[in-house]
């Protein structure tokens, strides 16, 4: 499964980056106004730094308009995948772009249907948000299964983005299914690492060893 953070902190995707795991981006209109920064600017910034796809959302609500700012977000730099919501519009805006070769990633998915809609129209990923739905009394994990299912059945090459993820068990949950990415939050994405039986494992590992005098290097 690819990891990409859900966010536009520079810091966090610089030391994920450079450690080596870091896949992608996803931004929305909330981070970006999260961030302060004008859009062209961060998602240049961001795409300097990453090379694996950078979703940034288009603002418009019609299907014309939607692909001219998709094209205009596009050429900020090769690895920039337009994010398009799941509505009509988006998916005629998502056809044309997908057939000129555009990646896009179709958001503010909550159903399946919505789900094949997208891989209908050619979307690079699709966008299911586990933690809203779950938020809603509904089960978002269950819904990563379904769509894996139908685009399993009919050999769709839309991959599944898990997105809004809260917790580390959503990133289990994703993984076991086989969601291709899920785009983690920082909160989440530090949490990942930690374990209390490592730090006190490390703990008597270094004090043992350091006990025998030797040294590897
Ligand atoms: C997806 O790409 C979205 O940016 C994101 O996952 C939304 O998550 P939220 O429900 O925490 O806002």
């Amino acid at each position: 499964m690819q990891l990409f953070l859900d966010g536009s902190e520079i810091d966090k995707i610089i030391e994920y980056n450079n450690i080596g795991i870091l896949d992608g981006i996803t931004t929305n209109p909330s981070i970006i106004l999260k961030s302060g920064k004008n859009v062209f600017e961060v998602i240049a910034e961001i795409t300097k730094i990453v090379k694996g796809s950078v979703s940034v959302e288009v603002s418009a609500t019609d299907r014309e308009e939607m692909y001219l700012q998709g094209k205009k977000l596009s050429a900020i730099a090769e690895n920039v995948t337009v994010k398009l919501p799941i509505t009509w519009e988006g998916l005629a805006a998502c056809k044309r772009l997908s057939d000129e070769g555009t990646s896009v990633n179709m958001t503010l998915c909550f159903s399946s249907s919505q789900a094949l809609l997208a891989a209908k129209a050619k979307a690079s990923f699709v966008s299911p948000f586990i933690g809203r739905l779950d938020d809603s009394n509904q089960d978002g994990a269950n819904l990563i299964s379904e769509i894996k299912k139908i685009y399993i059945n009919y050999g769709f090459n839309t991959k599944i983005l898990a997105a809004s993820i809260r917790t580390i068990n959503h990133v289990k949950e994703c993984a076991s299914i086989g969601a291709d990415v899920a785009t983690i939050p920082v909160n989440v994405f530090d949490k990942l690492i930690k374990h209390p039986l490592t730090d006190s494992g490390l703990k008597q590992f270094t004090n043992d060893w350091n006990k025998t005098g030797q040294s590897i290097l």
